[in-house]
């Protein structure tokens, strides 16, 4: 590599192999330290990494209990999984549970609502509790929570699932319990699942302040490249390869370290036409590296009714050379003549961020690796 050539970007991959998101940590802590957090982000941007970083290295003072809570298909499961993390914590901060104890001795007469809630309330009151005596506080991240709450719908009814959302906005907000911080994330469908679970209590995460995680910034796509090419010892332009590799992928973490790993298995020499052509390779495979079927799979979930004039939209836009207005996009075939429905389709993809509407409100993918994708997969049908 050229010895001139220098990225002063203020990253490095450190052990927790998330790399080029200390702003976004640092502006998080700052909102926490007043409100919970909303955090959603398209699927594979690297929510699950930043909120493992944040937990393993909270700043002065904070606790974070990380729960991944994907596979959630109960009230009673999450509520479960919530007191055995937080007993863990309570425990290292060398304290006992009070009201933990008092709902263990209670268990069995008659309850007014679900055990889960009551456990629910005596493990949040023993937080609350453990936090004032220890001086310390604690960050509850609930990982994937979109998912849990479909998979309590699906078992349970949508009034329990829009129940576990009121109780812990009820635990954010009553005077007793207003010291308790959390981070709800998901991909960007908490609208999609609320409008599912026909919400009517209000709006349950009205109060978060909401934040959405997006690629990295170029420089840092760009170091993150040069430090993964570096680090497999590839011949070739590794500067004018990494800035190719940050420009193709958007700048989006997960593809920057599969199209290295791709490049190192190919054993090419690192140079702006190698990197295309893993490109295209990974994006033609069968095997799917980039796991874009992923993307196809929810737009077949959400999109379901709508799913035809979808497609057609995406493959008219995966052609494209250029941003598109929705005026051409209304005279495509399998589009409705429901000039409305159409509009909203293209909200709804936009704030999916699975399009991105610019300054002259034409539309285009937002991201590239996902556009290749989708073009070539029309060439095959
Ligand atoms: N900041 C980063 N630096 C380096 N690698 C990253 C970073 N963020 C994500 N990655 C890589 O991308 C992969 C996907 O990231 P992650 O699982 O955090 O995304 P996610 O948004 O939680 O995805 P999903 O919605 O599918 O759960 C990770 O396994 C990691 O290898
Ligand atoms: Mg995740």
């Amino acid at each position: 590599m050229n010895s001139s050539f220098r990225w002063n970007v203020g990253g490095s991959l450190s052990q927790s192999g998330v790399f080029g998101r200390d702003k976004f940590i640092d502006q998080t802590w700052d909102i926490l330290n007043r409100n919970s957090v909303l955090l959603e982000a398209p699927r594979r941007m690297g929510k699950t990494s930043l909120l493992r970083k944040m937990s393993v290295d909270p700043p002065p003072g904070w606790d974070a209990i990380y729960l991944d809570i994907e596979c959630v298909q109960t009230p009673d499961e999450f509520a479960s999984r919530v007191r055995d993390v937080v007993l863990e914590k309570i425990h290292s901060w060398g304290l006992r549970p009070k009201y933990l104890k008092e709902f263990e001795r209670w268990q069995g007469s008659l309850y007014t609502t679900g055990p889960w809630k009551d456990l629910l309330i005596a493990v949040i009151a023993d937080l609350c509790h453990a936090q004032q005596a220890s001086g310390r506080r604690a960050l509850l991240i609930f990982d994937e929570m979109p998912m849990m709450l479909e998979r309590i719908a699906d078992s349970k009814g949508n009034q329990t699932a829009i129940e576990v959302l009121d109780l812990l906005r009820e635990f954010r907000q009553s005077n007793e319990t207003k010291g308790v911080r959390m981070v709800l994330s998901g991909e960007l469908a908490f609208d999609q699942v609320l409008a599912r679970l026909q919400s009517n209590s209000g709006r349950p995460l009205n109060d978060l302040h909401k934040m959405e995680l997006g690629p990295l910034e170029r420089a840092n796509a760009v170091e993150l490249a040069i430090q993964l090419l570096d680090g497999q010892r590839l011949n070739g332009d590794w500067a004018a390869a990494a800035t190719r590799v940050a420009d193709i992928t958007g700048g989006i973490p997960f593809y920057i370290k599969k199209v290295c790993q791709e490049l190192a298995k190919a054993n090419v020499p690192a140079t702006p036409a190698t990197v295309d052509q893993i490109v295209r390779a990974a994006i033609a495979s069968p095997s799917d590296p980039f796991q874009l079927e992923i993307f196809r799979r929810h737009l077949q979930k959400y999109y379901h009714a709508d799913e035809k004039q979808v497609f057609a939209i995406l493959a008219h836009l995966a052609a494209a050379e250029h941003p598109v207005s929705a005026r051409k996009l209304f005279y495509l075939p399998n589009i409705s003549d429901d000039e409305e429905l159409v509009f909203e389709l293209l909200r709804r993809l936009t704030v999916d961020r699975i399009l991105e509407r610019d300054t002259e409100g034409r539309y285009s993918f937002q991201n590239p690796i996902l556009r290749q994708w989708w073009a070539m997969r029309e060439c095959r049908f």
